[in-house]
């Protein structure tokens, strides 16, 4: 496996990051199952989880113990992704894990020399369909680094007023990056799409909620929702995908969905 990592395709990698300053919104449940969805269509898949809290790594049974991390990766000179690359128990699903190390290492990172391009150039090169970054909810410098690595941005969003309060300071800030860093190396991270989750539209509020977002992102919404269900919760307590814990269940079947409306949607935006 670690022989091919860096071998050129032919057709570039997906880069997607998984983003939104709102803690708990659905990003790192979106991270694990969207690279789990793809993995099982077949697609090479390397999840990247650049959150110190570590929950995509926890969230697929992946260990760091006695182990480099995503940290180290970031901090290192000489590591590379094949120092630090773990597999998981999906086939083609493999994972850059983090642990809260990670919170020194973004310390760290704050005195390095073109600190927002290191991950961008630590992941050049590799050989993987869908590279797939789940970030953390607070801005700085680990963000910037996944928007200068990232082509596509999905913006998972849950149906409550904090949500809808922090999407301008959210774009404001994508912008910012884009213009201030991203172009000095000819970069530009688009919004792919926003991501209905903790769908359950039962009370008016939800309803105003979800009118203000579909009216402000328009055809960006993806059409699936995921809704709420404690399967997700389970399945992380778990440690598997949801394809894995509860196949058939709601939220599987929505995740099934959006994995091939993602797809659809990047084809369309390649071609
Ligand atoms: N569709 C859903 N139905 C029920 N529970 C969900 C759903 N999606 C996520 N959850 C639960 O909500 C909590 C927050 O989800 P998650 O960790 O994915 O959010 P996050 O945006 O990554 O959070 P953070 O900002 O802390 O990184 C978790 O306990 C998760 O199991
Ligand atoms: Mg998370």
């Amino acid at each position: 496996m670690q022989r091919s990592l860096y071998n050129k395709r032919s057709q570039a990698m997906f880069k997607i990051a998984i983003c939104n300053q709102k803690g708990g919104c659905g990003k790192t449940t979106s991270s694990i199952n969207l690279a789990a969805g793809l993995a099982y269509e077949g697609k090479k898949v390397l999840l990247v989880d650049l959150d110190p809290q570590g929950n995509s790594t926890i969230g697929l049974g992946v260990t760091t113990e006695n182990r480099q991390t995503i940290a180290e990766l970031l901090c290192q000179d000489e590591c590379e992704v094949k120092d630090i690359v773990q597999d998981t128990y999906i086939e083609g699903l493999h994972i850059l894990p983090s642990d809260i190390s990670l919170s020194v290492a973004d310390i760290k990172l704050a005195q390095i020399q073109a600190k927002e391009f290191v991950l961008r150039s630590k992941l050049a090169d590799l050989r993987y369909d869908y590279l797939i970054i789940d970030t953390s909810p607070t801005f700085g410098t680990l963000l910037t680094n996944a928007v200068l690595t990232a082509d596509h941005i999905i913006l998972p969003v849950g149906l409550d007023y904090f949500n809808l309060a922090g999407m301008q300071n959210f774009m404001d800030t994508i912008n910012r990056t884009n213009k201030k860093v991203g172009q000095l190396v000819n970069h530009r991270a688009e919004i792919l799409g926003v991501l209905f989750t903790f769908f359950k539209m039962t009370t008016k509020h939800s309803k105003r909620i979800f009118d203000a977002i579909s009216e402000l992102f328009g055809d960006k919404v993806f059409n699936t929702r995921i809704p709420e269900n404690v399967k997700i919760k389970e399945s992380q307590e778990a440690a598997k995908s949801i394809f894995d814990y509860a196949p058939g269940s709601p939220s599987a079947l929505a995740y099934a969905e959006f994995t091939k409306e993602l797809q659809g949607r990047l084809s369309y935006v390649r071609n």
